[in-house]
């Protein structure tokens, strides 16, 4: 099976599969939570390098209060529960998106996970959390331009510069729950990636769904804008 290099999710539904089931908003957070868990462990056992998971928008702040402060606790809930069996698996944790927002103890538990995770060489899983794609761009031209050379900017320096410069490119994104959409996603990093939209909903997208997918991207033909 051919194995894309780097992953990317955008992990929608979670309120739709907890209304469908009767509950809350938050229950659906919860489940999705722990299916982070199932389809990192999944990611890696297939030989994925790089899996970015979308945890929280820069638009996301819009919800409302008690649903912030909720998916704020997610982090810690999911390093609390899996940080053992990600060390196991040798499976780093990362984070893009600006972090000096965010509750302190959000932060702390996050640097927590990425200190121990550091040396892990596997996979690396990274967390979008306060992330929004034409942001990560805005900021990668700023540190150009901070760099205080006046010139015409090229691909190049944004390659260099941008929230993922040290991973390769996306090579395939998944979005959950039908939207068609990539709802400022690394923009810049999806340009050639193959898309994928399921109709399933995050919390119930598991390990086999995983699995389909990755054969569906093998199946797919790339040519970034060349000839078969
Ligand atoms: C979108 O579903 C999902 C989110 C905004 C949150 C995603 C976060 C997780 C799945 C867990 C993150 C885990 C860690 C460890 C940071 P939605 O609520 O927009 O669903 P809806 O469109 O059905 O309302």
């Amino acid at each position: 099976m051919l194995i894309p290099n780097h992953v990317a999710i955008i992990m929608d539904g979670n309120g739709r599969w907890a209304q469908k089931m009767g509950k809350p908003r938050s229950y659906g957070h919860y489940f999705g939570t722990d299916n982070v868990r199932n389809i990192a462990i999944e990611a890696n056992r297939l030989g994925v390098k790089v899996l970015t998971l979308y945890a929280f928008s820069t638009e996301n702040w819009k919800r409302p209060q008690e649903e912030v402060n909720y998916l704020m606790s997610l982090p810690a809930l999911f390093i609390d529960k899996f940080l053992k069996e990600l060390m196991e698996k040798d499976i780093r944790i990362s984070t893009i998106g600006d972090l000096s927002t965010l509750p302190a103890s959000t932060v702390k538990v996050l640097q927590k996970a990425i200190d121990e995770t550091k040396d892990n060489k596997s996979m690396t899983l990274i967390f979008a959390i306060n992330y929004g794609g034409r942001d990560d761009i805005v900021q990668a031209v700023n540190k150009v331009i901070k760099s205080g050379e006046v010139r015409e900017i090229s691909e190049k320096d944004i390659n260099v510069n941008i929230s993922t410069a040290q991973y390769p490119d996306v090579d395939f994104m998944i979005r959950t729950s039908l939207d068609y959409r990539l709802s400022n996603f690394l923009l810049w990093q999806l340009s050639y990636a193959e898309l994928y939209f399921t109709d399933c909903y995050w919390p119930e997208f598991d390990a086999e769904r995983f699995d389909l997918a990755i054969e569906e991207y093998g199946r797919r033909q790339r040519r970034f804008g060349g000839l078969k």
